[in-house]
């Protein structure tokens, strides 16, 4: 077990198109429990593969409360088979475009396919914070960011803070 490093934008990976993966073995397993550490001590509540370097379609997610139980929910390979067509809004963050936030609109609801923990066929059809939660991680499988779902001014915004930012964390280093 242990911690990873989060990849940040503009790493080219992000845009990757993750694969498939073919078993749920101990090395996924192990990957997928990297990934929650790493999720935990971010802090997070969602973090794709490809967010650690890996390009596989593994999710994990703890929509969990601070003092509450953790309850980790492994997402192998999904597939979103329903969106309704209600949507939701929900300002939105990401662990690789540190500290900006914006609204992102997207289906209040949709089921998911895909393999558990131990390789175990699963369906939930979630709503809420879980649906958009869902749907932002499948993105990142798929190379797409949120920003990606907000007009060009505000993204180019976002875009311009972030480089900003990574020229002052250059600046400090004495
Ligand atoms: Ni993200």
């Amino acid at each position: 077990m242990g911690k990873k490093q989060i990849l940040t934008i503009p790493d080219p990976l992000l845009r990757k198109i993750s694969d498939p993966v073919t078993s749920v073995d101990a090395e996924i397993k192990n990957l997928m429990d990297d990934m929650l550490e790493t999720m935990y001590a971010a802090p997070g509540i969602g973090l794709a593969a490809v967010q650690v370097g890996v390009l596989k379609r593994i999710i994990v997610i703890d929509l969990s409360k601070d003092g509450q139980k953790r309850n980790p929910l492994f997402i192998v390979n999904p597939k979103i088979t329903f969106k309704s067509d209600e949507l939701i809004s929900y300002e939105e963050g990401c662990l690789s475009i540190p500290n900006q936030f914006a609204e992102v609109k997207r289906p209040s609801s949709c089921k998911v396919n895909f393999l558990d923990y131990n390789g175990k066929k699963k369906e939930i059809n979630a709503d809420g914070l879980l649906a958009t939660c869902i749907q932002h991680e499948v993105d990142h499988l798929n190379g797409v960011l949120f920003i990606d779902h907000l007009s060009k001014l505000k993204k180019d915004l976002i875009l311009k803070k972030t480089k900003k930012q990574i020229r002052e964390i250059d600046r400090v280093i004495v």
